[in-house]
Formats: C-alpha cells, structure tokens, sequence
C-alpha cells in the first residue's frame, strides 16, 4: 500500500483518557456497541462487492475478528461486575457514514473509524498503568489496538482491489478533514468515540 493511502488522523486532546475512564461501565459499553457495529459494517460491505471473492472472504474474516472482539469485550465488563448499557448511538460515526456517496467512501469512513479506534485505544492503554483496578486489561487492549490498525489498512486496500489505488488516495485527504471535524464536534465522554 503507498504512503498516499495512508491514514493521518489529529491527534486526540490531552485529558481524553481521563474523561473516558471516569464512568468505566460506559466506556466498556460503548465499546461493546463499536465492537458489534465494526462486525456489522464488515457484512454490509459483503453485497457491493459481492463479484470478488477475495474481498468478500477478507469481510468475513474482519467480521470474525470484530465479534471475537465483542464477546472477549463482554466478558471483560462482566468480570469487572459491570452490564452492558444500552447503545446510546455514536454521533461520530453517523456524521462520517452520511458523508459517504459510494462504496469508496464507505470503505475510507470504515477506515477512517478503525484507525480512530485505535489511537484511542492505545491511549487507554497507556492511562490503564495508572489505574491498579484496570492494569490487567493492558494485554488485552494492545491486542484490540494493533487489530483496528490493520483493520484501517484492510479497508483502504479492500477499496483499492475493486476500484484502483488512486482512486482512493485522490480522496484520503478529504477524508482526513471530514474525520478531524466529525472527532471534534463530539464532546468527550466515557465512550471510544
Ligand atoms: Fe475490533
Ligand atoms: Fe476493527
């Protein structure tokens, strides 16, 4: 993949990490809800591209990966004595996805999404060394993190396959400017996003 398909998102502000784990039930919950949506975007994606087989079979294996995800998430809330809360909806992905007019774009938004996820869960990682009640889960979250990287990477190649390389990199940066206004028009919250 060239460097122009890369993803280069703004950096989150200071303090997100602080603000995220200050209701860690919540946080834990929208997690679970990203975790389930990511695998639900993955299968929608089957239908577009539906004429190669390579790409449906690298949809499904995300798929895979995104509900692993959310089965090992749910344990992990209910091993801190916690429940999943309802799905509150994720703003910042709705302002992403209704900007998306065709398949490409829905590819780059998903990626967009993962290569957020994982900024932001890597930053958990780094605030759970100071949380003793929430060190064990250090592991477990750079797992998740370097999965959504490569999931950012699988989205951008997978638009690639079908409709040619520099059509996606003639729209990466457009991309980068929709997700900076989308992250910073959510306010922080416990939440991933
Ligand atoms: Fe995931
Ligand atoms: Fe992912």
């Amino acid at each position: 993949m060239s460097g122009l398909m890369r993803l280069d998102l703004v950096p989150t502000p200071d303090g997100w990490a602080d603000i995220a784990l200050a209701d860690v039930e919540a946080l834990l919950s929208d997690h679970a809800h990203c975790e389930k949506k990511a695998a639900t975007t993955a299968l929608g994606l089957i239908q577009p591209f539906s004429d190669s087989p390579e790409v449906v079979m690298r949809l499904v294996r995300l798929a895979e990966q995104e509900t692993n995800h959310l089965r090992r998430v749910l344990e992990t809330l209910r091993s801190l004595g916690f429940s999943l809360q309802r799905d509150p909806g994720n703003l910042y992905a709705g302002l992403l996805m209704r900007q998306a007019s065709d398949v490409v774009d829905r590819c780059i938004a998903a990626a967009c999404i993962e290569a957020r996820s994982h900024e932001r869960l890597e930053l958990l990682t780094v605030a759970f060394a100071s949380r003793p009640d929430l060190v064990h889960l250090i592991p477990f979250f750079r797992e998740l993190e370097a999965c959504e990287a490569g999931h950012a990477h699988t989205y951008l190649e997978i638009a690639a396959i079908v409709h040619g390389e520099s059509t996606v990199a003639s729209r990466v940066s457009l991309w980068q400017q929709r997700e900076a206004a989308a992250i910073n028009a959510i306010l922080p919250r416990s939440a991933i996003h």
